[in-house]
């Protein structure tokens, strides 16, 4: 079972033997049995800078999924080793946009007279490959806790922004905190023959937005939002900015997980709060917060866990921690060096935004 005392212990002992060679990051939404060996949490933007200000570690674990892993990768030195504890611990929005569609897209922008004026801006949930198209193309890289200022630097470099691979992220971005309105956005399809767009459409809009989104957050609707205000009065509503749109619009409060965490931290006793994020994360502050007399719910109970966050358990986490204490480098996620070197400009980029 995932709390075996025996498990505990063992990672303890692993742990304990690695010493300062190892350095455990986790985010927010791993799992409580995992969770208690980080030796750090965070949302994305945070374990990215974590990951790079760790540089006597030898070993990195990642506890979290593949995107992330390759960015610590990307921003620690090349004698660091990246380890990411279970290599299927993907992401279905990252697998969104790939490298090839993302080229054609290029070429789609270039043949509308458009690519000049556009300036990519990818959600840090994209692969290395979309990384460095980005870097290759003048753009940054965002995370939710900072898309806000990454497009208004973007809107300072060109008129326009491929936004990489979340429409809702984007959106909700332009939208709610940019003041632009949904038909200064518009998405491109790269399942339909150039993107589904005209030239013409390419050439009104401000925002073009990927089709992607995440199949955790995409399922609360704006019924999730209704009834838990029925259910709860005077609830507070506080979602992820990958809620779709109209979830955002209808929420009190919106933000990344480090900010979902921080606004209960601040919360009066007695407030009642639904939240609309991921459930390892939701459930652990709503144990946390009970004895405060904060009241918590999941925004939607038939919305569950992120499965692939999820696949990183505590036997796989003592695996990779018991292989690297005896010595075998195991899970090695590595970037190839001319991939790294455009992903790191666009990483760097988001680290010096205002
Ligand atoms: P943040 O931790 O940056 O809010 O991102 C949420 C997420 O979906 C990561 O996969
Ligand atoms: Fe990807 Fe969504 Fe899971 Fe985050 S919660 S890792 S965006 S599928």
């Amino acid at each position: 079972s995932p709390s075996d005392p025996d498990l505990v212990e063992r990672a303890r002992a692993a742990k304990a033997k690695l010493g300062d060679k190892v350095f455990v990051l986790g985010h927010h939404y791993q799992r409580d049995e995992v969770i208690q060996f980080a030796d750090v949490t965070g949302d994305s933007f945070k374990l990215a800078r974590d990951a790079a200000a760790r540089p006597e570690a030898e070993y990195i674990v990642f506890c979290g999924v593949h995107f992330m892993a390759e960015s610590a990768d990307i921003l620690t030195s090349d004698a660091q080793k990246v380890v990411l504890p279970d290599l299927a611990a993907g992401c279905s929005m990252a697998d969104m946009a790939t490298a090839e569609q993302v080229a054609e897209c290029w070429d789609v922008l270039t043949e509308a007279g458009v690519a000049d004026q556009v300036v990519p801006v990818s959600y840090m949930n994209s692969s290395a490959d979309i990384k460095a198209f980005t870097g290759r193309h003048g753009g940054t890289i965002c995370t939710s806790s900072n898309a806000q200022r990454a497009l208004e630097w973007a809107f300072q470099q060109g008129e326009k922004v491929l936004f990489l691979p979340d429409q809702h992220l984007g959106r909700n971005t332009a939208v709610r905190d940019m003041g632009m309105s949904l038909d200064d956005c518009v998405v491109y399809n790269p399942h339909r023959p150039n993107g589904g767009l005209t030239a013409e459409e390419l050439r009104a809009a401000k925002m073009i937005l990927w089709r992607g989104h995440c199949s955790v957050h995409g399922r609360f609707s704006l019924d999730s939002v209704n009834d838990v205000r029925e259910r709860i009065p005077g609830v507070n509503v506080l979602v992820h900015p990958e809620c779709r749109h109209e979830v955002v619009a209808a929420a009190d409060l919106v933000g990344s997980t480090e900010y979902i965490i921080r606004a209960l931290e601040e919360a009066p006793a007695g407030s009642k709060w639904a939240i609309g994020t991921e459930l390892n994360l939701v459930r652990r502050l709503a144990n946390r917060f009970a004895p405060e007399g904060k009241e918590i719910v999941f925004l939607d109970r038939t919305v569950c866990f992120c499965s692939t966050m999820n696949r990183i358990d505590l036997p796989h986490l003592v695996w990779a921690l018991e292989s690297l204490a005896e010595g075998n480098l195991v899970n090695r996620i590595e970037v190839d060096r001319e991939t790294e070197a455009y992903a790191k400009q666009a990483l760097e980029r988001m680290l010096a935004l205002p």
